[in-house]
């Protein structure tokens, strides 16, 4: 009893969980289902905003002057598709093996020659390769800022000068009604186990500076239980900006979303464009 009581205490800020989430073999398929199923959240946007986020970045940066592009945190590789497609030459990582696999398999289906490979985004390595880098949906708020600060570092270097770092984030407005929760349910992590004997402790806590802690615990019996904290940081654009021009990115747009829809600060998104200069 002592221990679930020690499993909801509120962590320190960033402190990892005891499980990935992205990683974990008994969710990989509930997430490459978040990916694919517009109708669940948290995976990738709907289809639609993507041909509109598309349509934004050939118009910014055209192929014939920006053909090579990175996606990184490419999940199953909606975008890469999409990109490939119509002539870009394309790289995309993700951590999540599976999306990886599966972002193969439909490469192979169409005979697409995308470059797919199973990386943390934090260990990117190369230097002047590309001449777009895309992060998108909301990936660079669930770094620390020491981690973030290692990101910015290495997709700088991966460009060639030039270059077009194109992102989004989660706005402050979006916390600012955000009510803290906690709920539990049973659920179906893994499916020879009947659901009953599977629950989800689930907290969502609020910390200083707009942070916050998606906090999902699973108790399976006669298991160790798994800790899964997702960390959220909800951005001010003047400190999104800062974050940038301190490593060397100039900024060329400051947009609502990565469809290009024009900034306003109330909006629960910002997407940014950088250049490196
Ligand atoms: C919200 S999804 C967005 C996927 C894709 N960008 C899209 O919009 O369809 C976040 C993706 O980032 C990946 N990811 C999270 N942390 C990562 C890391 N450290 N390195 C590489 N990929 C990561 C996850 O596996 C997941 O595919």
């Amino acid at each position: 009893m002592d221990e679930i009581f020690e499993l909801l205490k509120p962590p320190k800020i960033y402190e990892e969980g005891s499980s990935e989430y992205w990683t974990n073999p008994l969710l990989m398929e509930r997430i490459l289902n978040g990916h694919l199923n517009e109708n669940i959240p948290g995976g990738s946007k709907s289809n639609s905003f993507m041909e509109d986020s598309i349509s934004f970045i050939t118009n910014i940066v055209p192929k014939t002057k920006y053909p090579e592009v990175i996606d990184l945190g490419c999940g199953p590789g909606l975008y890469c598709q999409k990109l490939a497609r119509i002539g870009y030459k394309v790289t995309g990582i993700d951590i999540s093996s599976n999306s990886i696999r599966y972002a193969k398999g439909v490469a192979n289906n169409e005979n697409l020659s995308i470059n797919y490979r199973v990386q943390n985004i934090l260990d990117l390595k190369e230097t002047n390769k590309y001449d777009i880098a895309l992060l998108i949906y909301h990936i660079y708020g669930s770094f620390s800022p020491n981690n973030r600060k290692r990101l910015v570092h290495n997709v700088y270097k991966s460009l060639k000068k030039g270059g077009i770092f194109i992102i989004d984030v989660a706005s402050e407005v979006s916390l600012q009604d955000y009510n803290e929760k906690k709920t539990w349910d049973f659920v179906h992590t893994n499916e020879a186990l009947p659901k009953e004997s599977q629950l989800s402790l689930r907290q969502d806590v609020i910390y200083p500076d707009n942070v916050l802690l998606k906090q999902t615990n699973i108790l399976i019996k006669n298991q160790f239980p798994m800790t899964f904290n997702i960390w959220e940081q909800y951005f001010k654009k003047d400190c999104l900006i800062k974050e940038f021009s301190q490593v060397g990115f100039e900024i060329k747009g400051i947009y609502s979303d990565v469809c290009g829809k024009q900034y306003n600060k109330g909006n629960e998104e910002i997407a940014i464009v950088l250049e490196k200069v």
